[in-house]
Order: structure tokens, then sequence, then C-alpha cells
């Protein structure tokens, strides 16, 4: 049988055999003329109202027809997706904000409230009964959208409720760490929460042919959420192999989808086989992170048009071709850099090679992760071989020239460089947080780290107030700068430090919890022996006008911790192993508590630079031995 969630797009699709199965007729207004209007001209907009949608889902609907010729004003066009929000709804009970409560249930704002109140005191729902007992909340309302409340657990269709599987058809995970900011942050996760983490377990183990380059097997996964292939919507899982293999799996049903072997050059007399310089594929990322940084743009989004805020960029005519400019909805490229330092444009549909390969680092470089944003490919080499440098290829200009900058010293983390929501690049390199201009990589600011140590950490940025913070780490300590200067006017003064007990490493991951409002960050940290690593975390609280990094709990027991994840509350945290085997684990965001471990079912270490992937109730990570593990939520096959 098809999974659930592939059949629920499909049956969204050619749904036009039967009929619509909501209950409640349209309210007539000026955004349902729209609707009819602007959603009518190539099908019958009972055609696109057959499945109830989040509104992210809707979002990413709407954007999709925009990319295929659907015509309006971006006011128009939002308004339609409040409008299919409003009608045709879909909202998870026991995670959503009271504000989307609101919206998809029509509900008043103090009914939404007094929902959000009852799930904070005494826990979950199980189902619309017990949502309607709510005091203050007419039930006569809910009753009306029984079919639009989801409630975030495994429930079998034939109760008559949709799965959760059901909210999650379209999310990715387009690059290492989430995205060009390094959030490690799946936002739009529906399935993985507080209550349904005790129902993930081991899905599937699935091994790759890969040969080994020393320490490098696999590159962390990527997903894309949908697919759109002969066979109707997949749901594919991308790595790529050191051996510069390029594979695709589909992540529901664990079969390979398509291998691709990069026609790399080959090298003559570069080094490239040893622990510090493995050599090999040196990264895969997709698009899809281009246009806002992660999942799902906020807006309406318009092919070859970059997100606000962006000087419009040249788009070479082959970046069209290449699918770079393309929209959602459409098949585009995942980007290969290959061990002979050139990148690989691949299609998503089958792995072929669209255009030529593009010189972009040295051969053999220890590149480990590449960025892409606004069209621009961005990779930072690593100490070990070559020259410690960041480099940036804007992969729709049409000369396609390579810039480099060297850095002053040796560049840390295991994500690469870190793009800030207005492009400019920011790396650990030596004893300073450089910031670069996006694509021409001008040295536009630095931090001078207060106390150098010898570890270090990609960067994380994120939004706070409408601006940027950058979030850095050395040694045992922790920093938080001003994206609009590094460190005041001494470059060494930051916002903000804390200090965790052992050494920072690898990337952060970051994420505000909607609920309360507080924004979190994670700080992997590796020990003084094998068992005393683990997750810091802290949450960013404004005192006295100025902003602090306040500890709040640290998880002890992991080897190497890779950068965690989050989705809705949930910390994915991957011990790689060093010697031993790694093992994942499942903490509470807000207080440590341990909710899952993998316990002894991975029976590999993992690189100690690897990193997970989160989407669609699932999370992914690979081990040495070329095998990729899957853990999550099982739906229906
Ligand atoms: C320029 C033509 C065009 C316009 C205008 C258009 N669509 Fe579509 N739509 C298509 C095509 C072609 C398909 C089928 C191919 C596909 O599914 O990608 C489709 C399929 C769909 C589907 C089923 C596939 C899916 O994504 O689940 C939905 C829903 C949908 N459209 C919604 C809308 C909405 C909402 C609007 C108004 C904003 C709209 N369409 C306007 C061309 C259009």
């Amino acid at each position: 049988m098809q999974s659930a969630r592939a059949l629920c797009v499909v049956l969204a699709c050619f749904a036009a055999a039967a009929p619509p199965v909501l209950a409640q007729q349209p309210a007539a207004d000026a955004s349902k003329a729209n609707f009819e209007r602007l959603c009518g001209t190539c099908h019958e907009p009972e055609r696109s109202t057959s499945s109830r949608r989040t509104r992210e889902q809707w979002l990413q609907t709407v954007n999709g027809m925009v990319a295929r010729g659907a015509e309006g004003t971006d006011a128009e066009l939002m308004g339609v997706v409040e409008y299919l929000t409003r009608e045709y709804g879909r909202v998870n009970v026991n995670l959503a904000s009271a504000e989307d409560l609101a919206r998809v249930l029509g509900l008043t704002p103090a009914e939404a409230a007094a929902i959000v109140q009852a799930r904070r005191e005494r826990g979950t729902f199980e189902d619309a009964a017990a949502v309607a007992r709510v005091p203050g909340v007419d039930a006569g309302k809910l009753a009306a959208r029984n079919d639009a409340m989801v409630f975030g657990s495994r429930v079998a269709p034939s109760a008559g409720r949709v799965p959760v599987a059901a909210l999650t058809a379209y999310n990715n995970w387009p690059g290492v760490n989430g995205g060009p900011q390094r959030e490690g942050w799946a936002r739009p996760e529906a399935m993985l929460a507080r209550n349904t983490a005790a129902a993930i377990q081991l899905l599937y183990t699935r091994k790759l042919d890969n040969r080994n380059r020393g320490t490098n097997a696999l590159t962390p996964p990527l997903v894309l959420g949908n697919l759109i292939s002969y066979r109707g919507f997949k749901e594919m899982l991308l790595l790529g192999g050191s051996a510069d293999v390029v594979y695709s799996i589909d992540a529901a049903l664990n079969r390979v989808l398509w291998t691709a072997k990069l026609p790399v050059q080959p090298q003559a007399g570069v080094a490239g086989n040893s622990d510090t310089c493995p050599g090999g594929l040196m990264g895969i990322v997709m698009n899809g992170s281009a246009a806002s940084g992660f999942g799902a743009p906020a807006g309406i989004r318009r092919p070859g048009v970059p997100p606000p805020g962006f000087a419009p960029p040249v788009v070479s005519k082959d970046a069209v071709v290449m699918g770079l400019a393309g929209g959602f909805g459409r098949n585009g490229l995942v980007v290969a850099v290959g061990s002979d330092g050139r990148a690989y444009p691949l299609s998503q549909s089958n792995g072929a090679l669209v255009g030529q390969p593009i010189p972009f680092v040295p051969a053999s470089s220890n590149v480990r992760s590449v960025n892409l944003f606004d069209y621009t490919l961005y990779a930072t080499n690593r100490p070990g071989c070559g020259e410690d440098a960041v480099y940036a290829l804007d992969l729709a200009s049409d000369s396609k020239a390579v810039v480099k900058v060297t850095s002053a010293g040796r560049i840390h983390g295991s994500a690469g460089p870190a793009i800030g929501n207005d492009g400019t690049v920011y790396a650990h390199a030596g004893d300073r947080i450089i910031a670069l201009t996006a694509k021409t990589l001008k040295e536009r600011d630095h931090f001078s780290i207060p106390a150098p140590a010898s570890t270090g950490m990609t960067p994380l940025v994120f939004q706070h107030n409408g601006k940027d913070i950058v979030v850095a780490g050395a040694g045992s300590e922790v920093y938080l700068l001003d994206s609009g200067a590094l460190g005041g006017q001494d470059h060494s003064t930051p916002f903000a430090r804390a200090r965790v007990e052992g050494a920072v490493r690898a990337a952060f991951a970051g994420w505000e919890d909607p609920e309360t409002r507080s924004r979190w960050i994670y700080v992997p940290v590796s020990g003084a022996d094998s068992t005393s690593g683990g997750i810091a975390a802290f949450t960013l609280e404004e005192r006295d006008g100025r902003l602090t990094l306040v500890p709040r709990w640290t998880s002890r027991g992991m080897v190497a911790p890779a950068a965690p994840v989050i989705a809705n509350g949930l910390v994915f945290a991957l011990s790689t192993g060093g010697k031993n085997n790694a093992k994942l684990s499942v903490l509470d965001a807000a207080s440590g508590k341990e909710l899952f471990t993998s316990r002894d079912s991975v029976t590999g270490a993992a690189n100690a630079d690897t990193g997970l992937a989160v989407a669609n109730g699932q999370v992914y990570f690979s081990t040495q031995d070329n095998t990729v593990y899957c853990f999550g939520i099982p739906t229906e096959h």
C-alpha cells in the first residue's frame, strides 16, 4: 500500500472524481471571490478544496500554483491563503498556537486561549470531545469543524479522524543543520512532539554500498518532502557518499530511488587519504533553502524573484534552466561537491547532471558541508589539507567565478559557514568570528574571541526583534553577538557570554517556544572523559534592557555529540560514539528530561562531524559503516 502521506497528497490532487468531504460552506466575502477568480482559471476551484491543510501547507500550495502561473497581487494571494486556512484549514490541537486555533476553528481569541491554558494544565487532548469540554469554549463551533482537528498522535483513519501524517506532506530538510542559518530547527514539523515521543521507534536501517575515505563516509542526510515522480509524490532522503556517489532513498518505503556517480576528474598527486585529509565527496545541499532559509517561505514567492530584503540578483538563464530560480512544487536540484572540488548540479528527479560541473574548491579539500543561499554556494575548508579559506560561488552569475578568502586561521565547526537572513556570511576563523559580505566575501566586521581556544563551532544566526543575532562558541564559552556590530566598538565585547562545562563542538541548535516565547540555544559539549559530554541548554533573557544567556539544563552521557536538532519541544541529540556505537536521545527541550533513547540499536559509530535530519515524523542519521538509520513514528505504508 501507498504511504498514508503520499496517498493524502495524491488524493488531494486527483480528487476530482470524489465529492469534497468538507462540512461547512465557505463564507461569502472578498477573499472568497478572489479565490474563485484566481484559482478557477486552470482547474475548477473545488479541486483545491478537496482536502484540509494547515496554513503553512496552503501557503506552499498557493506558491506552487504561482510557480505554475497563477496570477494575483501578493495581498490577494495571501488573502486566498487566509481564506483557505479559515475554511479548509487543519490544525493540531495539541501543538498549535492560540492564534492558529482561533483561525482554523473559528473561535474567539478568548476561547482559543482557554484551550491553550487547559492544554498546559491537563496535558494533551485525546479527541474533539475532550476539547469541547474545556470551560468557556462553544462546543457548537467545534462540532462544525470536527474534521479540521488532529491531535498529534497515531490515530487510525478508521477511527474517523485524520492521522497526523496528513499534516506533514511537504516538509523539507534542505541543508546541513536544517538550512543556511544553521538553526537545526524543524519549524514546520507537525508529528514529532512531546506527546508523541513515546511512540518513536527504529523504523528501518539501510546499508549503502559506499566506500569510505578515511573517516569520511556519508554526508548528513537531507530530506525532500515532496518529490514529484511518475509514480506520484515521494518523500526522498538524500545522502552523499565519500566515493563520489549521491544516494536517493524513498524515505517512507526505504527503497533506493536513484544513485548518481559523479564523473569526477582523476587527481594526480593530490593528498587525500589520511584522517585529517580524507578526501572524497565534500557535501550536498538542495534548493528550497535558497528562498527563505528553511522550509516554507513566510509569504508569496515568485519564481526568479529573491525574498524581500535582497537586492535582486542577476539570474543567468542557465540558473533558471537549472531550476534554482524555481518555486515550490516543482523538482529542483541537489548540488554535490565532488572530490575534485567541482559542484555538480543534479536533478532531484533522477540524479542526472544538469549542465556542466562548476569548479568550486581545490580537489581533496576538507570541506565537509556546503551552504546554499540566494543562488550562491558557500563552503569553508577546514584544517588538515590545503588552505584555510572561505569560498563562494554565485550559481546565478554568468561568469561562475569563485571568490575566496584565505582566513586568518583555522576554520572551526562541523557545518561550514552560517548565513544571516540578510546574506552575511559568518565563520569561526582562528581567534575571530568573521562577518563577510554576501557573494563577494569582503570582511564587514569581526569579533575577537576574548578567551581564545583550540575548539570552536559553526556560528548560529537567528532573528530576534527583527534583527539577526549571531551565537558563537569557543573553548568553554558561548557568545551572543549583535550582527550590527559584532563585539561592539572594540570588537571584543559580546552582548552576553556564558560558560559550559567541557569544550564546545560541532554546531548549535536554537528555537523559539511558541507557547512561552522563550528563545532557546543548545550547545553540544565534549567532556573530559567519554561519558561527560552532552548538550547544554540556555535561554535568552532580557534583563534591564540587556540580553543575557541563562543556563537551563545540561544533559550528560554523550561522546562527541553532533549538532542537535529541535522539533516542537523535542531535542534530538546524537552521541557520535568515538570508539563506541552512536546513540540517539530525544530530550524534552525545556527540562532536558530523556524521553527516548535508541539504547543499543545503533551498531556503529558516527562521524564526529555528522548531523541529523528531521522531517515529517522521522529522524535520520548515518554511521561510519555506511548505514542510514531512520527513527520515527510509524505510519501505515
Ligand atoms: C496557471 C494554472 C493554475 C492556476 C491559476 C491554479 N492552479 Fe492549481 N493546479 C494547476 C495544475 C497544472 C495542477 C496539477 C498539477 C499538480 O498537481 O502540480 C494543479 C493542482 C492543484 C491542486 C492539487 C495538487 C496539490 O498541490 O495538492 C491544488 C490543491 C491546487 N491546484 C490549488 C490551487 C489554488 C489554491 C489556486 C489559486 C491560488 C490554484 N490552484 C490555481 C494549475 C493551476
